[in-house]
């Protein structure tokens, strides 16, 4: 089968992108709105991009009713956010946390997570969260009406005590992230492998 992406509506081509790759790396993006109200929310369209200069991406479309979502107001209001990442443990959190609710509700609140303090940056952390970084804009593009890119500077890690190796600052095994796939549908890391040589430990 071949497939002309120009013929296709943006439904099917969402589809097709998260279907076909996954699985993706989940931002749990945690910003407080003008009016004080802590917000959070998934997005999978993330990664990181670059450690010099530390940089993550993430793509904002949309809500269902066309507005645009919390997050990408707050960080566009502030020029800051919080990447929290998902483990296991707070995969069920994320999920529900995804919920498109009104701005004067709080995620943590429906969702069951602790908001803690961040040093740079005055929005939240998720206290919950195995590792959380605290990013800077960096840039953000429109590129077309209702599609946002943010780039992120990260300035500071937040790790759960025991994730990782104070010297070599390898992450344990201990760390379960969870990935996105599609729909409801998620996938851990548990079936790990190596293939040989090549790279240090
Ligand atoms: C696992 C997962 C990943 C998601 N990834 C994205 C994404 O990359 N971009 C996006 O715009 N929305 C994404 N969403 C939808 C938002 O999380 C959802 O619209 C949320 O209600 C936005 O909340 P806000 O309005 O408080 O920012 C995702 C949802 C889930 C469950």
């Amino acid at each position: 089968m071949l497939l002309d992406f120009a013929t296709l509506s943006s439904l099917e081509r969402y589809k097709l992108f998260i279907g076909l790759v996954f699985p993706r790396p989940i931002a749990l993006i945690s910003t407080r709105s003008e009016n004080g109200v802590n917000n959070c929310a998934p997005f999978s369209f993330f990664n990181v991009l670059s450690e010099d200069p530390p940089v993550v991406i993430v793509s904002f479309g949309p809500r269902g009713d066309g507005t645009p979502k919390h997050t990408i107001k707050n960080i566009l209001r502030t020029g800051e956010f919080v990447v929290n990442l998902v483990d296991e443990a707070i995969a069920n959190g994320m999920h529900i946390s995804a919920d498109e609710i009104a701005e004067s509700e709080s995620e943590f609140d429906t969702a069951g997570f602790t908001p803690a303090p961040c040093v740079e940056v005055k929005h939240p952390r998720i206290a919950e969260a195995p590792a959380s970084f605290e990013c800077r804009t960096l840039k953000h593009i429109e590129l077309v009406p209702g599609r946002d890119f943010v780039f992120g500077e990260v300035r500071r890690l937040h790790v759960r005590d025991g994730l990782i190796d104070p010297q070599t600052k390898r992450v344990s095994d201990a760390y379960r992230p969870v990935g996105r796939l599609y729909a409801n549908r998620y996938c851990t890391t548990r079936q790990r492998f190596s293939l040989p040589g090549r790279l240090p430990d």
